[in-house]
C-alpha cells in the first residue's frame, strides 16, 4: 500500500504483507523475526477500518489460516538469504464454544476493538478436536511448514514470568508460547557465540579448572585428578566415526565463553499497562535479542511482517541491524513512526 517510513536503519511499509513482501527483492533478508496474528485470538483494526478484510488470523477455519500462513511463508522463503533463519512467535488456543464478547470491554473506545470480532463455535477448528481439547496451533504449523520444505531447527518455549491468571478450575493456567526457528538449509548462520549465558558463580566453582578445558566427550577425570589420557584433538567424518569419537562442535563445559542459554527462555511480556503503545501484542524486547544477535550478523537486515509496535525494528537497531517492518494496522504504524524518533542516531554500518 505505502512506504510510510524510511532512513537508513528502517523501512517500515504499511498494508497487507501479502501484498508488501513482493517489494522485496530476492535473497535480501538476514533474519525475519516475527508473531504472526494467531487465529481468532484478538482483532487489531477497528470494526469500521476498511482494511478489517485483509487482516489474517480471522479466517473462519483453523485450516484457512493454515493455508495463509504457509503462502506467506512460502513468500518469506523466497525474500530470505540460503542462510537465514525464520522464527515465529505462536501462541495456542482450545476448542471452545464462542459466542460474541459482551464484556465491559465490548463498548469502550480506543483499543475497545481489540477483542475477537469473530469467535467460532466448534465449526472452523481443526477436524476430530473434541471441546476443551488444545489445538496445538504451532505444531500443527511447524508440520504444515516441514511439508513445505522448511527445516525446524529451534523451538523454544517461551515462559512468561508475569502471566496473567486464568478463570478456569479444570485445567493448568497457560504461561507460555512458542518460538519456533526455521531454516533453509542445515547451514544456517547461528551465532551462539553472540548469546552465550555467564555461568553461575556457583557453576563455575563446581566445574575443575582442567576438567572444563579438556573435556573431550570421554568419561569425565575425578575432580582434582589430572586428566587420565592425552587429549587428542576431536575427530570427525569417517576416521573419528570409526574410532568412536563423536565430533563435538560445541564443548559442554566452555567456562569462559558462558553457556548456550538454552531453549527456556525466562521472559516477561510486554503486556498493558506497561507498555507505552497500547498494543495487545507487543514484544518484550528480550525475547527477540537472541533472535536477532544469532541470525543477522551486524550490518544485515532482519523483517518482521507483522511489525505491530515495531519492537522488531528498535531491538534490531540497537544491535546494529537494518530492519524492514510491515504493519497492516496505521495505528500501529504511528506507534512504530513514534518509537522511531526515540532511537538514537547511530552511524551506519559499513
Ligand atoms: C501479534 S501482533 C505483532 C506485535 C508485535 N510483535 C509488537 O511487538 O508490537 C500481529 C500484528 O499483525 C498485524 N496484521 C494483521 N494482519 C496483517 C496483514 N495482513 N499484513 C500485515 N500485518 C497484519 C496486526 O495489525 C498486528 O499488529
Amino acid at each position: 500500500m505505502s512506504l510510510a517510513y524510511q532512513d537508513a536503519w528502517l523501512t517500515v511499509l504499511q498494508g497487507d504483507a501479502r501484498d508488501e513482501l513482493a517489494r522485496i527483492p530476492d535473497a535480501s533478508i538476514d533474519a525475519v523475526v516475527t508473531s504472526p496474528p494467531y487465529w481468532q485470538q484478538r482483532s487489531y483494526l477497528p470494526a469500521d477500518s476498511p482494511l478489517k478484510d485483509r487482516e489474517i488470523g480471522r479466517e473462519p477455519t483453523f485450516d484457512g489460516w493454515l493455508a495463509t500462513m504457509v503462502a506467506i511463508c512460502g513468500e518469506l522463503r523466497r525474500v530470505l538469504r540460503p542462510e537465514g533463519s525464520l522464527w515465529l512467535v505462536l501462541g495456542d488456543k482450545y476448542v471452545a464454544y464462542g459466542g460474541q464478547r459482551t464484556g465491559k470491554s465490548a463498548g469502550k473506545r480506543g483499543y475497545a476493538h481489540r477483542v475477537p470480532a469473530v469467535r467460532p463455535g466448534l465449526g472452523g477448528f481443526p477436524a476430530g478436536l473434541r471441546r476443551k481439547s488444545l489445538i496445538l496451533a504451532p505444531y500443527r504449523l511447524a508440520i504444515a511448514l516441514e511439508e513445505d520444505g522448511w527445516i525446524l531447527r529451534d523451538r523454544v518455549v517461551w515462559e512468561k514470568t508475569n502471566a496473567l491468571p486464568e478463570s478456569v478450575g479444570d485445567r493448568l493456567s497457560v504461561r507460555d508460547e512458542v518460538v519456533l526457528r526455521f531454516t533453509l538449509s542445515g547451514r544456517a548462520t547461528f551465532d551462539l557465540a553472540s548469546i552465550r549465558d555467564p555461568y553461575s558463580a556457583a557453576a563455575v566453582a563446581r566445574v575443575q579448572p582442567h576438567r572444563a578445558l579438556t573435556f573431550s566427550g570421554r568419561k569425565h577425570e575425578a575432580p582434582g585428578q589430572p586428566p587420565r589420557t592425552p587429549r587428542a584433538p576431536l575427530m570427525g567424518g569417517t576416521k573419528g566415526a570409526a574410532a568412536g569419537v563423536t565430533r563435538l562442535s560445541e564443548k559442554p563445559w566452555n567456562l569462559r565463553a558462558g553457556k548456550n542459554p538454552g531453549n527456556v527462555w525466562r521472559i516477561a511480556t510486554a503486556a498493558r499497562p506497561g507498555n507505552d503503545y497500547a498494543h495487545f501484542a507487543m514484544f518484550p524486547p528480550e525475547l527477540v535479542r537472541r533472535p536477532i544477535l544469532a541470525t543477522c550478523p551486524r550490518g544485515g537486515v532482519v523483517l518482521d511482517p507483522f511489525a505491530g509496535t515495531g519492537t522488531v525494528g528498535e531491538v534490531a537497531n540497537s544491535l546494529l541491524r537494518r530492519a524492514i517492518l510491515i504493519e497492516l494496522d496505521p495505528a500501529s504504524v504511528e506507534s512504530i513512526r513514534i518509537r522511531c524518533q526515540a532511537r538514537p542516531i547511530v552511524e551506519v554500518p559499513a
